[in-house]
């Protein structure tokens, strides 16, 4: 297995996973600021919580999508061994594994959530690992039927979610970007 090119299939998912983020701090498209769950509740416990918004679900989508286009582009000009790929050989196909992409990125991230809930830890409070690595779970699995992932390249990437997110969460704390080290 190349690192290399099991790292460039999954970023889409790691772009996919930082959209809400930026999209909330840019505050752009406050109408789709509103919570997933409308307020909903499990056993008196939020479902998703207030900060699972409709902004961060569309804004993924889109940010996996541009990327996926943005790789297929890539490698039809440059004929790279990535272009064999299934999901590469056509533009259709790359927007449509940008999208399942983005909604598993989501959804995974969303799971993590209600699991946060019921344990009765609030909004932006962190659970690690679990916080590091619900996206990447879901986007595993769920694209598993075209990219049929080898155990070492789901090791690695899980792997490699937890320590990019820990790291990049530090950075930007130790940089005054964000608020909180996790
Ligand atoms: N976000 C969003 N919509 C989503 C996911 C994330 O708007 N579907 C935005 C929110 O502003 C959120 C931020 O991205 O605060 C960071 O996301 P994340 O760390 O996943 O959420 P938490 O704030 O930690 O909330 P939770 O405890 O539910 O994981
Ligand atoms: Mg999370």
């Amino acid at each position: 297995m190349e690192y290399y090119e099991t790292l460039i299939l999954a970023i889409p998912a790691f772009v996919a996973n930082m959209m809400p983020v930026i999209t909330a701090k840019m505050r752009i498209a406050e109408k789709l600021n509103s919570p997933i769950d409308g307020g909903r509740t499990i056993k008196n416990k939020r479902i998703l919580g207030d900060n699972k918004t409709w902004r961060g679900l569309v804004s993924a989508v889109m940010g996996a999508c541009v990327v996926s286009v943005i790789q297929y582009l890539w490698y039809s000009i440059t004929a790279s061994a990535q272009s064999d790929l299934w999901i590469y050989s056509s533009i259709a196909r790359a927007i449509f594994f940008g999208s399942i992409t983005g909604v598993l990125v989501i959804a995974g991230d969303a799971m993590g959530s209600v699991i946060k809930r019921q344990l009765n830890i609030q909004s932006g409070r962190p659970f690690i690992p679990l916080d590091q690595t619900d996206y990447m779970i879901l986007f595993l699995a769920g694209t598993n039927f075209i990219v049929s992932w080898s155990g070492n390249q789901v090791v690695f990437l899980l792997v490699f979610a937890l320590l990019a997110n820990t790291l990049s969460n530090i950075t930007a704390y130790a940089l005054g970007i964000k608020n909180t080290y996790w």
